[in-house]
């Protein structure tokens, strides 16, 4: 399973990147206002720090034209870059024409089997799926996630289903038990992946003991 991280902040991205296990990044309008620099500098950094990830950046055009003026513009940008389109009409039918001019698109904003199926007929490249705002208003958004990658696994789509809105590391584990292709989370969920009381005591143990018995790595530490 891919995973990305979900944030406008480029220091996020270099942190994630320098562990190693990072394949990209996803932004969308409301992340790139927080993080308060511009658009283009923003995304051409996330870039420049995963020259093989993939980095979705978003269309704010709703109509089609606009859409694909936008979308062309911001693919122009660097080779890497997956053009975020919001599941609309508007939204299906430049994803069908962005799709026969070779730039791919995330497909944003879905919340329903019904919606995926359309973004993956358009040939949407991700279909990213919200669960967390689905979570917030008291239904299951995992479960769309599980008819999802079903759907997509039936017919043979070449979609990836990306799982977005990820709220905690269990929304993650989920994703990976459904068979999503790819998770985008908030840094903080990618740092609270790491964490295990069992290895912090456990760490603490094997030092202790190892400090108690004077043992030691380097014959000649430096
Ligand atoms: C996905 O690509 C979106 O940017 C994101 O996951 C939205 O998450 P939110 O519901 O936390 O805003």
């Amino acid at each position: 399973m891919k995973l990305f991280v979900d944030t406008g902040q480029v220091e996020e991205v270099r942190q994630a990147a320098e562990w190693g296990i990072i394949d990209g990044v996803t932004t969308n309008p409301s992340l790139i206002a927080k993080a308060g620099r511009g658009f283009k500098e923003t995304v051409l950094a996330m870039c420049e720090i995963l020259p093989h990830g993939s980095i979705s950046a978003e269309v704010v055009g709703t109509t089609v034209p606009d859409i694909l003026k936008e979308a062309r513009e911001i693919a122009s940008w660097a080779p890497n870059i997956v053009v975020k389109v919001p599941m609309t009409p508007a939204g299906i039918q430049a994803t069908r024409q962005l799709r026969q001019e070779g730039i791919r698109v995330n497909m944003t904003l879905v919340f329903s089997p019904a919606q995926a199926l359309l973004a993956a007929k358009a040939g949407a490249t991700y279909i990213s799926v919200f669960v967390g705002r689905v979570d917030d208003i008291a239904s299951e958004g995992m479960r769309t996630i599980e008819e999802v990658v079903q759907m997509v696994d039936a017919y043979g789509f070449e979609s990836e289903v990306l799982v977005a809105s990820i709220r905690h590391p269990m929304h993650v584990v989920e994703a990976m038990r459904m068979g999503a292709h790819i998770a985008t989370m908030p840094f903080k969920v990618l740092e609270q992946l790491f964490h295990h009381p069992l290895t912090d005591i456990g760490l603490q143990r094997f030092l202790e003991d190892w400090n108690k018995a004077g043992l030691r790595i380097f014959d000649n530490p430096a």
